[in-house]
């Protein structure tokens, strides 16, 4: 037996005007979009922006429905759209930003283990890093490199 140690960095900032200007607009869009958020059931109101590599941003946000695991994350319809109508071009960067009617959410918003799945296939696909920009309504803002640190050991279409 030997052991193995899994670790990442991340960047943290104090708030979002510490970004550097292509994080802050991009992170700007996730919070416009988070504006049209349909989640009339959770009241969790998230935004994606998805950045390629032909600087088109696409934007999601969470579609809930009255049967429950019918809605969709914000990350994932933001990632599809771009699938569907950018194909073959690389994804570079997304932010991601989460409020809720109910609470103030002053930490970063991560995304949930099915999107981090999904983004997965197109960092694997493209060879290349997704970097990952969380914050939640205020506060500090998290940036990962990649999308694999915050998914370690993941399943990928090799294994298939
Ligand atoms: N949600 C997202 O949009 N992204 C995530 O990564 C976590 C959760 C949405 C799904 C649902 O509409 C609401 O937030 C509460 O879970």
């Amino acid at each position: 037996m030997r052991k193995k140690t899994i670790s990442f960095e991340l960047q943290v900032f104090e708030t979002m005007d510490e970004l550097g200007p292509e994080d802050k607009k991009l992170l700007q869009s996730a919070i416009e979009a988070r504006k049209n958020a349909y989640a009339p059931y959770s009241k969790f109101n998230v935004g994606a922006a998805v950045l390629l590599q032909n600087d088109v941003v696409v934007i999601g946000n969470n579609q809930e429905n009255a049967s429950y695991p019918s809605g969709l994350c914000a990350e994932r319809v933001a990632v599809f759209q771009a699938g569907a109508k950018y194909p073959g071009i690389a994804i570079k960067s997304i932010a991601i930003t989460a409020m809720s009617e109910n609470h103030m959410v002053d930490s970063p918003a991560a995304p949930c283990g099915n999107c981090r799945q999904a983004i997965s296939e197109y960092e694997f696909r493209q060879k290349e890093p997704i970097s990952i920009l969380m914050m939640g309504e205020k506060g500090e803002v998290i940036k990962c490199n990649s999308l694999s640190d915050i998914l370690p050991l993941g399943f990928n279409n090799t294994y298939l």
